[in-house]
């Protein structure tokens, strides 16, 4: 699985946008190492607060198929009607990733398939508050 294949899962799913309140469509497409792609969108609500970001939908419908060994997620967003941006995961979905992946997960910010910015989940969430801090 290349990135630009992933990338454009992420683009396919942010079709899927429900977003008439903030007008910001998200998508999102989480990679497990076994190759399993499962992909998400946002999904907002009137009430605002129950909204899910692409993110992490992406990642709970993974783990409740039984996935939670990821390789990679590909994001991408955009104001409704335009371009993308680089978008990048909120902080609430970084900890969501924490909680299921390694510092070395692979995070690609992608604008189209052949335009995208490649980190790690431990560059744009360092130091934080994981599972581990709960072994002892
Ligand atoms: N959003 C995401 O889905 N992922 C992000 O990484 C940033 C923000 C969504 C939440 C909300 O539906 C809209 O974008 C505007 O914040």
């Amino acid at each position: 699985m290349n990135y630009e294949t992933l990338a454009q899962k992420a683009i396919d799913a942010k079709k899927f946008s429900y977003s008439p309140y903030s007008r910001f469509n998200v998508g999102a497409a989480i990679l497990t190492k076994s190759g399993e792609i499962f992909t998400g969108c946002n999904i907002e609500s009137a009430s605002f607060s129950p909204t899910n970001c692409a993110e992490r939908t992406a990642v709970f419908k993974a783990v409740s198929e039984g996935a939670k060994d990821f390789a990679a997620i590909a994001i991408v967003g955009g104001p409704e009607g335009g371009e993308a941006q680089y978008c990048y995961p909120c902080g609430v979905c970084r900890q969501v990733l924490k909680e299921f992946a390694s510092d070395g997960l692979t995070v690609i910010i992608a604008k189209t398939s052949a335009d995208f910015r490649i980190h790690t989940l431990g560059e744009l969430f360092p130091h934080g508050f994981g599972p581990e801090n709960l072994t002892a």
